[in-house]
């Protein structure tokens, strides 16, 4: 049976059918889900029963792997899972649920502000694949908003005043917003800012789109209330309904999606019932914007 991909929602969002994820993806398989990512940016499987090393024959055969080392406060010996996967699980190393109070899962609901992956490091992320795993008896939908329109949406004048913004991003910026500011100076070190451009101009489309994440916490050459406004004032419009798609997790599920191209964000779910989400992350190409690397 051939791949193919039906729209969930008109304007992007796509479901995958013909494909089992484990095994090997054919050569027009792989091209068949780079032009659907470019399309559709986010692309649904259903129904995938796949395993960590699935997961991630899968991932490989689509590009580089970006690894997960000290990006959460988690200590390495606290990691549930190889640094080849991002652990965006409620779980300790013991798989056994953060208590309310744990800073590890405070910090973690930082991801529940609109984000693109990685937009704190100086290569972001390309794409994103999460698989479901466990899920909770209600809540924690993932949604996507579709960057490109909400680009083209904006008005002239504020098309031309993004242009050539520079923003910094560091997920202490995503935090302080949650009243998060409890870092130690070793994590201040490893969280400082990146520079990211506000307007990217995407390799497969060449549509430009708004690059926003709640990690951005300031413009270069700004003052710093000012720039927080202007960001909170571009991600309202960015996320309004008609550019979003909710996703509503079965387990089973494998949702992929571009992140040049996306922010999304997860919502709340009961504190105390498992959540096993289990990410795998492309590289991106390079920075959007010369700086020192990390
Ligand atoms: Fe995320």
């Amino acid at each position: 049976m051939a791949l193919t991909i039906k729209p969930i929602q008109p304007t992007f969002a796509g479901e995958v059918s013909g494909v089992d994820l484990t095994r090997p993806l054919s050569p027009q398989d792989v091209v068949a889900i780079d032009e659907g990512m470019n399309r559709f940016a986010v692309l649904v499987f259903h129904g995938q029963t796949i395993d960590d090393e699935q997961q991630l024959a899968f991932t490989r055969s689509l590009g580089e792997i970006e690894l997960a080392v000290g990006t959460s406060l988690r200590a390495p010996s606290e990691y549930r899972l190889p640094t080849t996967f991002a652990d965006v699980s409620n779980l300790d190393q013991n798989h056994q649920v953060f208590a309310r109070d744990d800073r590890r899962r405070l910090f973690a609901i930082g991801n529940r502000l609109w984000h693109s992956d990685s937009s704190f490091k100086v290569i972001p992320a390309k794409y994103s694949l999460l698989h479901a795993r466990a899920i909770p008896s209600k809540g924690g939908n993932t949604e996507f908003a579709y960057m490109p329109a909400a680009y083209e949406a904006l008005d002239a004048e504020t098309k031309a005043e993004v242009e050539e913004l520079i923003c910094e991003h560091s997920q202490i910026f995503s935090r302080q917003q949650l009243g998060f500011t409890d870092f130690t100076d070793e994590e201040r070190v490893r969280f400082k800012p990146v520079l990211q451009r506000l307007v990217r101009v995407h390799p497969g489309t060449g549509r430009k789109s708004l690059y926003l994440s709640s990690h951005a916490g300031s413009i270069v050459g700004w003052p710093v209330p000012e720039a927080r406004f202007f960001l909170r004032d571009l991600t309202e419009h960015a996320t309004q309904r008609e550019f979003v798609y909710s996703h509503r997790w079965r387990v089973g599920d494998l949702v992929m999606w571009d992140n040049r191209q996306t922010m999304h964000r997860a919502r709340p779910f009961p504190a105390h019932e498992p959540r096993d989400m289990r990410r795998t992350t492309l590289k991106g190409d390079g920075p959007t914007v010369a700086q020192a690397a990390a």
